[in-house]
């Protein structure tokens, strides 16, 4: 545990926790003429949940799936637990404790539970596991989750959204991950199955991961994260801790109503300016 008293400067966030579980600085990554991600700076904690919001193409898709190895970042430093790594594939990501649930969830709609819960994990099953074996720890891992889930040996087809988004976080903990990244979980359901989904979060975050909850949606945000960190035309836009803040100043940071230091900056010089030159 080499807890670094170096203060970085991340505001006044102080009281949570130590150093972050995952750190990002400068990171930045271009598609073609499209500059999808400028410069962008991100911490997590241990036992936090940080929402990472912005509006539609304001590159969160794009900062997870760099976080998750799926993209290189065309620039920019990842530190875990304070050690800088190079994240250049999926696998390299898991193997440093980064778990992902991408939107689209990648289940195997005609397996059961417990074959999607372990696909993909070949190197766990051939050390030991068979089949009792994989649907006792199926069990056990949903139990962790308090995860109500009818049968391990029904096809995820006939799961309820919430259900099959349990399913894929109970995957993504396989690996025994620090952090969980889970990109638009609720999208597509409905109130209960949401309010099971937030509940599994801060299960998440009781067992001491940090989580990474990328939503739209500022009721689901402001009911489960600790902060709030906006995205804005792929660049950091706010900081906020959920406590002292409020859905209009969030809502703010994301449209660009209220804009980050160096914007705030460039017009606060063109204001001087324009008075200057209305002055006679
Ligand atoms: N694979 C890709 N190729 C080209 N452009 C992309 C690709 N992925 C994302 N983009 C662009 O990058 C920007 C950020 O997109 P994205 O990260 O999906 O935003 P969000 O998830 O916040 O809606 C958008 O302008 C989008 O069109
Ligand atoms: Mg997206």
């Amino acid at each position: 545990m080499a807890a670094t008293t170096t203060d970085q400067g991340t505001g006044p966030t102080g009281a949570r926790s130590t150093e972050p579980v995952l750190s990002l600085t400068g990171v930045s990554k271009r598609f073609g003429a499209v500059q999808a991600l400028s410069d962008v700076s991100l911490q997590v904690r241990a036992g936090e949940v940080v929402a990472l919001v912005g509006d539609n193409g304001a590159g969160k898709s794009t900062l997870v799936k760099v976080i998750a190895g799926v993209y290189p970042a065309d620039s920019g430093q990842v530190e875990v637990e304070g050690r800088p790594v190079s994240i250049d594939s999926p696998a390299a990501a898991q193997h440093i404790g980064i778990a992902t649930v991408f939107q689209d969830l990648s289940l195997c709609d005609n397996l059961d539970v417990v074959a999607n819960l372990f696909l993909g994990n070949e190197a766990l099953r051939r050390r030991t596991m068979d089949e009792v074996e994989m649907e006792r720890r199926s069990w056990e891992l949903l139990r962790q989750l308090s995860a109500k889930i009818p049968s391990v040996r029904i096809p995820v087809a006939s799961l309820s959204g919430g259900q099959r988004q349990t399913v894929a976080i109970a995957r993504s903990l396989l690996g025994k991950p620090k952090v969980v990244m889970l990109d638009e979980p609720t999208a597509a359901l409905g109130v209960a199955q949401t309010a099971e989904v937030l509940n599994l979060v801060e299960t998440l975050r009781d067992r001491g991961l940090g989580v990474l909850l990328i939503s739209h949606n500022m009721a689901d945000v402001l009911a489960v994260a600790d902060r709030v960190a906006v995205l804005r035309l792929g660049r950091n836009n706010g900081d906020f801790e959920v406590p002292h803040t409020t859905n209009e100043e969030i809502v703010a940071a994301i449209t660009g109503a209220t804009n980050n230091a160096v914007s705030e900056r460039a017009s606060r010089t063109a204001q001087r300016r324009a008075d200057q030159e209305a002055q006679p």
